[in-house]
């Protein structure tokens, strides 16, 4: 078996982390057939970038490269996270496209092909992540690297039209053929993708998954939904209900139930309507008011992009008028919070949560809907509501599915949610559980390279 590399913009140093589901299952990876992941240090630094760290855990190699202000400004602030990021979520109102920042991203990823293009073997497999690393295989072609290169993109694929509105899109999207598999979560996404290439990419689909570029360089394509440690998580969850944190939660709920969302705080996530939605269910459903309270854990992320600045305000007022409105002496309906949790503690509140709330205006995957469900006591589960929205609902139709955008709706889900019988939470948890078990993340990243390696 060849050696793996993994590229992406966050590494999960071990020790430095907390180590994801994603990072467990790319090191168990890197683990089994020894390897290196390279990325970005996560340091910002004065003066130039580019210079490279080394630890070594076992037989696995973390080099990382420190970035400076203007440079982490330009390529992750900017580029990737005032440009694409907006875009590939399908909010072309958001996209701000500025010359300079896109230079930044082209520099910065240039500069981790320098990096990197020594440190590789001709036989190597390298699985490059996400949309900060788009150009990243091209560049490495440039600098003589032959070996089969992969890459997984995160996040969806949206609409070929809005893909085309992008200034300079087939400058930067026609890198993306420089790799040998192009990996997306949904078959939606990969549907987008080809009819991209097909419309204004100026390439050809071949066969089924398999596109030509307008140089004739082949590569394929694929769908592989991305998932979790389903058995790791169920354990966590089980063992987290003694924690203290947990046992306070409880104490302070005094026997209502609980309705949680675990989200970092962006805009894609639907947080301002899923708030709005929730209060709409105290209106139309006065008969549960003062059963349920709702928590909501919001980490701040990106927050020197202005975008989540004001993600944030927005949050504080509307969070603070319904509890203004909605609140009784010894009641608050919905509790917000802006810190992180221990991932372990995390399963705990959704154990602990009747009813669980993923509700983005668009999404990947997401696995904090896959996480609610791994994380459930099978006696008495719990119920997702799940936006039609998010990558995740093509593999769990028996979430209550619900349009974020359609308020009434999402209100009524969550009346529905909370009353629903147990044998009906327990018959939709199984279904979602038994798919969970098979589809967890080892199964994702074994198919994945097994695909890349036959590519
Ligand atoms: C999404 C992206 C990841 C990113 C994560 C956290 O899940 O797909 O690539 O790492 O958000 O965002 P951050 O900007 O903090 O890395």
């Amino acid at each position: 078996m060849s050696r793996l590399v993994v590229v992406s913009n966050r590494v999960a140093i071990p020790g430095e982390n907390r180590a994801g589901g994603l990072a467990v299952a790319l090191q168990a990876a890197l683990g089994e057939r020894g390897g290196m992941w390279f990325g970005w240090s996560g340091r910002t630094v004065r003066g130039d970038s580019g210079e490279l760290h080394e630890q070594r855990d076992g037989d696995i190699r973390y080099v990382t490269v420190d970035l400076n202000r203007a440079d982490l400004d330009a390529y992750y602030n900017g580029f990737s996270n005032r440009t694409l990021w907006p875009l590939l979520h399908f909010r072309l109102d958001l996209v701000d496209y500025d010359r300079d920042t896109r230079l930044g991203y082209g520099r910065v990823n240039a500069m981790f092909a320098d990096r990197l293009a020594p440190l590789l073997r001709e036989d190597d497999t390298v699985w490059i992540h996400d949309y900060h690393l788009i150009p990243l295989a091209a560049l490495l072609r440039e600098r003589g690297i032959g070996c089969r290169i992969g890459f997984f993109l995160h996040v969806p694929v949206p609409s070929a039209d809005l893909m085309m509105a992008m200034p300079d899109h087939r400058r930067l999207f026609s890198t993306l053929y420089a790799y040998d598999l192009l990996g997306f979560q949904t078959r939606r996404d990969n549907d987008r993708f080809q009819s991209y290439v097909r419309l204004y990419g100026g390439g050809r689909i071949i066969e089924p998954d398999l596109l030509q570029a307008p140089d004739g360089r082949r590569f394929r394509t694929g769908n592989f939904p991305i998932s979790i440690d389903t058995a790791q998580i169920e354990r966590q969850a089980a063992a987290a209900m003694s924690k203290p944190a947990l046992r306070n939660l409880r104490t302070s709920l005094e026997r209502r139930m609980l309705a949680i969302g675990v989200d970092r705080l962006d805009y894609s996530k639907g947080l301002p309507e899923r708030f709005h939605g929730f209060e709409r269910y105290l209106q139309r459903h006065p008969d549960q008011k003062g059963s349920l309270t709702y928590l909501q854990i919001a980490p701040v992320s990106r927050g020197d992009v202005g975008e989540y600045q004001q993600l944030r305000n927005q949050l504080e007022q509307i969070a603070g008028h319904i509890n203004g409105a909605h609140a009784a002496p010894d009641w608050t309906p919905l509790r917000y919070v802006n810190r992180n949790f221990p991932h372990a503690t995390l399963t705990g509140f959704y154990r602990s949560a009747r009813v669980g709330l993923v509700t983005p205006l668009r999404d990947g995957m997401n696995l904090v809907a896959k996480e609610y469900v791994a994380s459930q006591d099978r006696e008495n589960p719990g119920v997702l509501v799940l936006s039609l929205l998010a990558g995740a609902a093509q593999e769990m139709p028996e979430a209550l599915q619900v349009n974020p955008h359609d308020l009434d709706g999402v209100a009524d889900a969550i009346a529905t949610a909370a009353t629903m019988p147990l044998d009906e939470r327990r018959e939709r948890w199984h279904a979602m559980m038994e798919r969970l078990r098979k589809r967890d993340i080892h199964a994702w990243r074994k198919n994945y390279l097994a695909a890349l390696e036959s590519a």
